[in-house]
């Protein structure tokens, strides 16, 4: 389908709220959607990507730009932002193939985006508000279109995103700086909103989490060779009872070794929250 223009006059579909950004504080999640979407970038025709709510500075939405276009030469990226401030301040930094524009979860870009990625934005909506901002991105993709939404910390060293696609959410992904954390549930605090608030008992996000912490502390010996070869170790240890992406391009030692994990929606759904199956 194509996303339409807002007509003249027509608000924007959501709140400006705080522009807070940064240098390289979405360089993990850039890297995974360089790394997973690249094929579906390579092979789309006029592939057009939307970074929507990029903030006080235009930085992360040039970031974005330049590591695509390393997987794709001729992508488009388009910053959509809701303040019209934060628009005019971007407007210097546009070149061939990046531009900035006003605009909410209607996508006021003229078709429809292969990817949309929204960082940090929508944490500061109602949970409820969040779904109904899922279901309206979803609505606006081109096909085999894909939403990666999530949340990080300041300076991006926890980071927790979801990935969406017309069907809805797949999977969700934690990644941390190695270094820079004690045990995996302390990225529950950089979770998105829609799982932000299940990380509670009899919530399968809080299993999950507990059970993670669990393989860390059993994997504390490889701690010796370095946090990475502890991560590693933990997440195949997790992998023998939850349904952890194991290999390319969500999962493996490769991605692990990077201080990601990958687990599809379905394992972690918040009850309540009818979701698609593998196939579905
Ligand atoms: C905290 S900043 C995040 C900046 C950047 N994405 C990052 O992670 O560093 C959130 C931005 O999203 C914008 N925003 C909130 N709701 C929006 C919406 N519905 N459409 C477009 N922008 C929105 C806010 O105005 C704000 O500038």
């Amino acid at each position: 389908m194509n996303a339409a223009r807002v007509p003249a006059g027509r608000r924007p579909v959501g709140e400006a709220t705080r522009g807070t950004t940064g240098h390289n504080r979405l360089r993990r999640a850039d890297r995974w959607t360089a790394a997973v979407y690249g094929p579906l970038l390579v092979s789309a025709d006029r592939p057009l990507v939307v970074d929507l709510g990029y903030g006080a500075s235009h930085v992360t939405t040039s970031e974005l730009f330049t590591r695509l276009r390393r997987v794709r030469p001729d992508v488009e990226v388009v910053g959509v932002e809701i303040d019209p401030v934060r628009v005019a301040a971007a407007k210097p930094y546009e070149r061939p193939g990046l531009s900035f524009v006003r605009g909410g979860f209607e996508l006021p870009v003229d078709r429809a985006p292969l990817i949309v990625r929204a960082f940090n934005v929508l944490r500061q909506y109602g949970e409820a508000q969040a779904w109904d901002a899922w279901d309206l991105l979803r609505s606006r993709l081109a096909a085999n279109g894909v939403i990666v939404e999530g949340t990080c910390s300041e300076i991006g060293h926890r980071a927790a995103w979801v990935a969406l696609d017309a069907r809805g959410p797949r999977t969700l992904t934690l990644a941390a700086r190695l270094a820079g954390f004690e045990r995996p549930s302390d990225l529950a605090e950089r979770l998105p909103k829609a799982l932000i608030h299940r990380n509670v008992p009899g919530e399968r996000v809080h299993d999950f989490l507990r059970d993670f912490d669990r393989a860390w502390a059993l994997a504390a010996p490889y701690g010796a060779y370095g946090a990475r070869s502890r991560w590693v170790a933990a997440v195949e240890r997790l992998a023998g009872t939850w349904p952890v992406a194991a290999a390319p391009p969500l999962g493996g030692r490769r991605r692990w070794r990077l201080g990601e994990v990958t687990v599809p929606w379905t394992a972690l759904a918040p009850h309540g929250r009818a979701t698609p199956g593998p196939g579905g």
